[in-house]
């Protein structure tokens, strides 16, 4: 079985964190979701986090998170399958730091899916919170555009007809 990271990327919506626990839960490796991870060093939501500091800072204490879960898992022997926020590839040459450290896989989405996926799913979502539909499909759109040039640097790239688990664990083989 596989004994590198996996990291899992892609936009809001595209099924990071549930494709990540149940892959690593199929493979016995450590679960670890970034986000998660800094709610709880912070002890306020994202929401909470953008509103106080501002995205730059999220943004710093992201990649901060990211290279502090690659060195502990070093440092204690272990695997994870680490589910990251939909930003932290795009900044500060986090994309290289995860291809440097593991398998990086792309959960790729057409704007429409994620689009449904998300209308009722904003409120958690500080880029989104505020947005009508018509602007919520305009900001995926452009913001998907820009995004794609580092999500598909992933070292796999899924896309809707390869959601099932057993189809991800056969293409790390
Ligand atoms: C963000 C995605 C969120 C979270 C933050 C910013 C983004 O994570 O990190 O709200 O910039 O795309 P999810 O992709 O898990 O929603």
């Amino acid at each position: 079985m596989i004994d590198q990271n996996i990291f899992l990327i892609g936009f809001m919506g595209a099924g990071k964190t549930s494709v990540g626990k149940k892959l690593a839960k199929k493979m016995g490796l450590t679960f670890i979701d970034l986000d998660e991870a800094l709610i709880i060093k912070f002890g306020i939501s994202i929401n909470e986090y953008f509103a106080k500091f501002g995205e730059e800072s999220f943004r710093d204490e992201e990649t901060k998170m990211l290279k502090e879960t690659i060195s502990d898992l070093k440092i204690n022997n272990e695997t994870g399958v680490i589910s990251t926020g939909g930003g932290l590839p795009c900044f500060n040459s986090n994309m290289e730091q995860m291809n440097k450290n593991g398998v990086t896989i792309y959960l790729e989405r057409p704007a429409k899916e994620l689009f449904h996926r998300l209308v009722n799913n904003r409120s958690k979502r500080p880029l989104l919170l505020r947005l009508n539909e018509d602007e919520l499909l305009q900001f995926i759109t452009d913001s998907l555009e820009k995004r794609k040039l580092f999500y598909r640097q992933a070292k796999l790239i899924l896309n809707r007809e390869e959601q099932g688990i057993n189809d991800i664990v056969k293409r790390l083989q």
